[in-house]
C-alpha cells in the first residue's frame, strides 16, 4: 500500500504542491514553517478526516482562501484515488475513486497511516482514552466489525449517561445495561485479541531498541478482571446516579505501562518513552503487514529529535525492513540521510 502522487492546493502555507511518492522512502526537508509538517498533516486528513493539530479545521485552510483540496493517487490492491475539498463554512466533499462518499471510515480503511509525531510520543501521559485510542488504531484494522461495536458502546453510555442525570426509572437504565454488557464485552474480546498478539512483538522490539529498558504492559478493559460488567454496573448504580456517568465499561479501557511496578510516566525519559512508542507503533504496523499481506504509510515527522544517533539507527533501520511507505521530515535532509544508507528513495525540498 502506498501513495503514488499527492496534490495539494491551499493548505496551511501550501498555496500548490505536487509531489511523486517512492513506494518506500520518502523524505521532505525544509527550514521551520517551510510546511512539512502541514504535508503530514493533509495526508493525515485524507485518511482521518481530522487533523492532528487543529480541532477547528477551518484554521487548515489558507490564510484569505476559500477552501482547501486535496488529490491522491494511491495504490491498495489496485490504483485509487481520493480527492476531497473543504471549505469555510465547513462544507466538505470527499471522494473515493472518483464515487462520492459519506463514510470517512472508508477512507481510513483505504489508506492505512500511523503517525510519528513529537505529540504522539507523549501518549504516555495523556490520559486513558488517548492512550486506548493508540491500540484501537490496531483493533479497527485487525477485526472488521470493530468500529461498529465501539459506536454501540459510544451511543449506549451516552444514552446511559443522560438516564442517570436524568433520573430515570432504574428498570429502564437496567434495560440499556444489558445491551451495553453485550456490545462491551464484545469489544473488550477484540480489544484483548489484538493486545494478545501485539504484545510479545512490542517486547521483541524493544529488546532490540534498547535491552534495559524493560517495560510491563498491560491492557485495562474498563471494569474489574475478576467480575462481570453487569454485576459492576449494579453495584456502582448509586455512586453513579450521584455523578451522573457511568464509571466502568470499555469506555474506561487503557493501556497502561509500568517500570518496576511504578507508572511508566513517572519513570521513563522522554527518550525512552519515543522508543517505547516507536516500538507499540512499528509491532502494530508488522502485524497490519501480516494480516493484509501489504504494509501501512508511516507519517514520521522529526523522529530524530530527542533520540541519540544509536537509537535513531536502530527504530530507523525497523521502520525501513518493515513493509511499508514512510514519509519523513527533517529540518536538514542529512539528518536522515545517512540512516536511508544507500536506499532508494525520493527526496523533496521545500
Ligand atoms: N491557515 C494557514 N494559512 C497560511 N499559513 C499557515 C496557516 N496555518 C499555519 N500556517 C503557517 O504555515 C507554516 C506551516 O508550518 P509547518 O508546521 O508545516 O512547518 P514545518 O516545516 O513542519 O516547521 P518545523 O520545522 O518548525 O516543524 C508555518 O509557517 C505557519 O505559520
Ligand atoms: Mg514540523
Amino acid at each position: 500500500m502506498y501513495i503514488q502522487n499527492l496534490n495539494i492546493y491551499q493548505f496551511r502555507n501550501l498555496s500548490e504542491v505536487a509531489m511523486t511518492l517512492h513506494p518506500k522512502l520518502n523524505l521532505i526537508s525544509g527550514q521551520n514553517g517551510s510546511g512539512k509538517t502541514s504535508i503530514l498533516e493533509a495526508i493525515y486528513f485524507l485518511s482521518l478526516g481530522r487533523s492532528f493539530r487543529s480541532a477547528q479545521l477551518a484554521r487548515i485552510i489558507s490564510h484569505e482562501k476559500e477552501n482547501f483540496k486535496l488529490f491522491s493517487r494511491f495504490y491498495n490492491a489496485k490504483e485509487r484515488t481520493i480527492a476531497s475539498l473543504r471549505d469555510k463554512t465547513g462544507k466538505s466533499t470527499i471522494r473515493l475513486d472518483g464515487e462520492e462518499v459519506s463514510s470517512q471510515a472508508e477512507l481510513t480503511r483505504a489508506l492505512p497511516v500511523q503517525l510519528f509525531n513529537p505529540e504522539s510520543f507523549s501518549l504516555i501521559n495523556s490520559g486513558a482514552q488517548q492512550r486506548c485510542k493508540l491500540l484501537d488504531w490496531g483493533v479497527f484494522y485487525h477485526k472488521k466489525n470493530f468500529l461498529n461495536i465501539w459506536q454501540q458502546v459510544k451511543r449506549l453510555t451516552k444514552q446511559r449517561n443522560a438516564a442517570l442525570k436524568q433520573n430515570y426509572p432504574r428498570n429502564y437504565i437496567e434495560i440499556l445495561d444489558r445491551e451495553l454488557v453485550t456490545k462491551s464485552e464484545a469489544l473488550d474480546q477484540a480489544r484483548l485479541d489484538y493486545f494478545q498478539m501485539l504484545m510479545p512483538k512490542i517486547q521483541e522490539l524493544l529488546l532490540l531498541f534498547s535491552p534495559q529498558l524493560q517495560v510491563e504492559i498491560s491492557y485495562y478493559r474498563g471494569w474489574s478482571q475478576d467480575k462481570a460488567l453487569l454485576e459492576v454496573l449494579i453495584h456502582s448504580f448509586q455512586s453513579d446516579v450521584k455523578s451522573g456517568i457511568t464509571s466502568h465499561g470499555s469506555h474506561r479501557a487503557d493501556l497502561r505501562f509500568k517500570v518496576n511496578g511504578h507508572p511508566a510516566q513517572d519513570i521513563l525519559s522522554r527518550g525512552q518513552q519515543k522508543i517505547l512508542i516507536s516500538a507499540i507503533k512499528l509491532a502494530q504496523g508488522e502485524i497490519f503487514s501480516q494480516e493484509h499481506q501489504s504494509g501501512c504509510i508511516y507519517l514520521v515527522d522529526d523522529l530524530h529529535s530527542e533520540l541519540d544517533q544509536a537509537h535513531l539507527q536502530k527504530v530507523f533501520s525497523k521502520l525501513v525492513e518493515i513493509d511499508a511507505q514512510i514519509i519523513a521530515t527533517a529540518i536538514n535532509a542529512n539528518h536522515l540521510l545517512n540512516l536511508f544508507l544507500d536506499k532508494e528513495h525520493n527526496r523533496y525540498q521545500l
